[in-house]
């Protein structure tokens, strides 16, 4: 993770969307100037591939901000969602939302996104909790995709019982399981199925039962792990062969290794520490020096994680985690495209590749996890295309004038 394969004097060929050359200028530049290529100096500055942000919930209405004054006086996550607020009061508004709204507000965070450097993006359901509303949220994320950046669609049914099934969570899991899944399935809506396991949320045996008829099913599996108690998930997990175990704030000290040797990536979300003002944040460098494959990404959601921007979650992970600013480059990169099963086609800067290209405003990859809170970001390409993306007023008069 800590190998980033830099090139000082580099250049890079860009034909039809991919990367055609990469490699030392002296050698890459003739090669362009022989086929006749449009030029674009960047001299000076760091080139990197694009993020790819592999955990979020995108689709979401609106923020929650009356969580947040709770917060602020005093309550925590867990109170604060039994008092009204939480996914339930997001999936209220979800559910009432029309499509046409929700799909805007999608639409402008996946322009955030892409500004700050994001060129392939995880999304996940969970916030309608029933069955038409989920397939619709899983429908407006798939037309999403590549306007303007890759969107990889992930099924959250079980986020949370929906209150049609309070006090039944098992039902909820039979109907995901008897309806849901298969319906997404069927209509190739997503290739991944998530579950939240932890205390307040699905029990060990409700997630196995779950996980185990989505990957009959074909899905790959995701787990939300250990956010706030390891009941176990981050092993089911690796025991499962998922892609992913994610949050990890919690995993108790027998995980590390149990993750380390299986092909589950550990996916690290430092984003919701810090917004919750917690302190205890994902053991990274356990994880690391055990063996295990880390990921960083920012969980984008109204409740735990309002933070769009990768070079904030990658500031987290160094201060806050102790990762150094190559493995986080690492981790937000070509590790987050192998979470979503695209690591042969995104995430580094090789030929063959989708130039999902990044240059920054920076001569020295390391000022991307040092400054805090900026946007360093010059140019996003997305498959070889340079987006333009428009300060807010701008791109409303556009779309929706
Ligand atoms: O990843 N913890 C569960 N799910 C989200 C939060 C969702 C919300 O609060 O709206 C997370 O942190
Ligand atoms: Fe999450």
């Amino acid at each position: 993770m800590s190998d980033l394969a830099i090139i000082e004097n580099g250049a890079m060929v860009v034909e039809d969307g991919r990367i055609a050359a990469v490699g030392p200028a002296s050698r890459v530049e003739n090669l362009s100037l022989a086929r006749g290529a449009r030029e674009l100096n960047v001299q000076g500055r760091v080139v990197m591939p694009g993020f790819v942000d592999c955990h979020t919930h995108l689709l979401y209405g609106a923020p929650r901000l009356d969580d947040f004054s709770m917060r602020l006086a005093g309550m925590d996550y867990e109170q604060i969602a039994r008092s009204g607020g939480g996914i339930l009061s997001t999936m209220q508004r979800v559910r009432a939302m029309t499509l046409h709204r929700l799909k805007a507000q999608a639409q402008r965070e996946l322009y955030r996104m892409a500004g700050c450097g994001t060129t392939t993006v995880e999304a996940k359901s969970g916030y309608a909790l029933e069955a038409q509303g989920e397939l619709r949220c899983l429908r407006i994320l798939q037309s999403l995709d590549g306007d303007p950046i890759s969107v990889c669609p992930a099924f959250l049914g079980a986020h949370a019982v929906p209150p049609e099934y309070e006090g039944r969570a098992d039902a909820w899991i039979d109907h995901l399981i008897e309806d849901l899944l298969p319906a997404v399935a069927a209509k190739k809506l997503a290739r991944f199925a998530d579950v939240y396991c932890d205390r307040n949320a699905f029990s060990l045996p409700q997630a196995r039962r779950y996980l185990e008829a989505a990957q009959k099913l074909g899905f790959e599996l995701r787990i939300h792990a250990a956010q706030f108690q390891d009941l176990g998930a981050a092993a089911l997990a690796a025991e499962m062969g998922a892609r992913s175990a994610d949050h990890l704030e919690h995993l108790s000290r027998a995980s590390v290794p149990v993750l380390a040797r299986s092909q589950t990536i550990a996916v690290l979300l430092p984003g919701s520490v810090y917004f919750l003002g917690g302190s205890k944040y994902a053991p990274a460098r356990a994880l690391i020096e055990a063996g295990a494959a880390v990921a960083l990404a920012t969980d984008y959601n109204p409740g735990t994680s309002p933070v769009w921007n990768m070079q904030m979650i990658l500031s987290l992970a160094c201060t806050q985690m102790r990762m150094t600013s190559a493995e986080a480059i690492t981790a937000a990169t070509v590790n987050g495209a192998h979470v979503l099963g695209i690591g042969s086609r995104a995430g580094t800067l090789e030929a063959g590749k989708q130039a999902d290209v990044l240059v920054l405003d920076a001569s020295d990859y390391r000022e991307i996890s040092y400054y805090v809170g900026a946007n360093l970001v010059a140019l996003t390409v997305k498959s070889g295309k340079i987006l333009r993306c428009p300060a807010e007023g701008e791109r409303h008069g556009k779309t929706s004038g």
